[in-house]
């Protein structure tokens, strides 16, 4: 028997969806527990280039079984056009192939129309939300007001419950934002054809993913966003609005974490972020902009540059520790050929209490206030390493940058990304494997 977490420890977009898609190839089963479309997990396969937002990342195998846990929030207009695009790309989607949680909550219109006004409200403090209705749905979720998955296929059921929601809803876009009402029989009447499709795909998954554990199954959790932006842990409040960890696993999937037999982390071999909030690391300089350039950062959801900045490997402990990491991946090494030299960010300087704590990483957002990271240039080399399959053939350079990271972190490095097509990787120990 086999399971396998795998999580995001920086700030999103470490790669996960080229590692979650070269795992599936060894899983029976790919779980999400938690996010929803505000996840962006790109693929690329031979020529074609995939950008998942709703369903797992095993969907291009065939074979496998995805499922979308109680604890993401569907939205099943986004699930569908991905189910649609799939399908005019020859992949096909169907209900042996997928299982979506009757437990999960809806994302209506309703949800991304309050997701984009509040952020005007919020004015400087704006959370640079992706804005596909996250947060309004899982706040729905906990004031016990929301929809789920089981309400939406039932029809009588559902007239009734988006009728009581759109009220007080309306309410809230004519009084409070000064915006138009939506009509509740043109909400119905979209979510209901849709719901239809959905149907057959519904299951109670948190059952099915126990009893595919208890035959033997092997079971690969799919994380989205990042350690960091953890509604709990991260840099609240510029965070998302569920837990990104394997914390989820347990609410989201309805699977023990304490039969989690590994848990992987991945992260970049320098560091990015999306939206607003705390970055230790960032540069905003010429050196920053070269990153963006030559990794791509622009993200697969929303389309904005990222953020660029060296790894932190303050933040990335945490993460690691966190979650209880067996192991990490370090993604886009590739990047990093041709820089001088490579910053890394090993400690915060806290100049105004002239302070310095290099490893331990603060628990709250004041914590971050003034901080200046501490940045040690390592070497860096100037080869082309996309095509560098074995450890031994990199650069004694880039050897010597990851060893000096994994030492620094303290947990080993499983895996190494080189380029973004499935092959580019360098294997140090398959994670699945490990756990048979
Ligand atoms: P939300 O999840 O759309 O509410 O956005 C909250 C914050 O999380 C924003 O800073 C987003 O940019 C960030 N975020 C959400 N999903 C992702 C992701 O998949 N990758 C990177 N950042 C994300």
């Amino acid at each position: 028997m086999s399971t396998l977490s795998v999580f995001g420890a920086q700030w999103g977009d470490e790669g996960k969806g080229k590692i979650i898609d070269l795992l599936a190839r060894d899983a029976d089963i790919v779980v999400r527990c938690q996010g929803g479309a505000n996840a962006g997990h790109t693929v690329v396969v031979g020529e074609q280039r995939f950008v998942l937002h709703h369903l797992p990342s095993g969907i291009l195998h065939p074979g496998t079984v995805n499922v979308v846990g109680n604890g993401v929030a569907v939205d099943p207009l986004v699930l569908f056009d991905e189910i649609d695009g799939l399908a005019e790309r020859g992949v096909s989607v169907t209900s042996d192939s997928l299982r979506v949680a009757a437990g999960a909550h809806v994302i209506f219109e309703h949800h991304k129309r309050i997701d984009r006004y509040a952020e005007r409200w919020r004015g400087v403090g704006r959370i640079g939300t992706t804005g596909r209705g996250i947060g309004p749905c899982y706040a729905d979720k906990a004031a016990r007001t929301g929809l789920r998955v089981a309400d939406l296929v039932e029809p009588v059921r559902f007239e009734e419950r988006i009728r009581a929601a759109l009220a007080e809803k309306n309410a809230l876009f004519e009084k409070v934002y000064g915006e138009e009402a939506m009509a509740p029989g043109e909400v119905f009447d979209r979510y209901a054809a849709i719901a239809q499709r959905l149907a057959p795909f519904v299951a109670d998954t948190g059952e099915e993913v126990r009893s595919a554990y208890k035959e033997g199954k092997r079971i690969l959790f799919e994380g989205a966003q990042g350690a960091m932006l953890d509604l709990d842990h991260g840099t609240y409040p510029f965070v998302t609005s569920s837990n990104t960890g394997i914390a989820s696993i347990g609410s989201g999937g309805g699977f023990p974490p304490t039969k989690l037999e590994r848990v992987q982390g991945i992260a970049k071999a320098y560091c990015t972020r999306v939206g607003e909030g705390p970055f230790p690391s960032e540069d905003s300089g010429a050196l920053g902009e070269c990153l963006r350039d030559r990794g791509n950062e622009y993200g697969a959801t929303t389309g904005r540059p990222r953020r660029c900045g060296w790894i932190d490997l303050v933040a990335l402990r945490f993460a690691l520790e966190l979650n209880g990491a067996t192991g990490w991946v370090m993604t886009n090494l590739d990047v990093l050929s041709g820089f001088d030299g490579i910053p890394v960010c090993t400690g915060y300087d806290y100049p105004s209490r002239g302070d310095r704590e290099p490893s331990v990483y603060p628990g709250h957002l004041a914590g971050l206030d003034g901080v200046s990271p501490v940045l040690e240039t390592r070497p860096g080399w100037s080869e082309d390493i996309t095509g560098v399959r074995h450890f031994k053939d990199l650069p004694q350079a880039a050897r010597d940058y990851v060893h000096w990271i994994e030492e620094k972190v303290g947990v080993p490095i499983e895996l190494l990304s080189v380029g973004p097509e499935r092959d580019q990787v360098i294997f140090l120990r398959t994670a699945l494997e490990a756990a048979t």
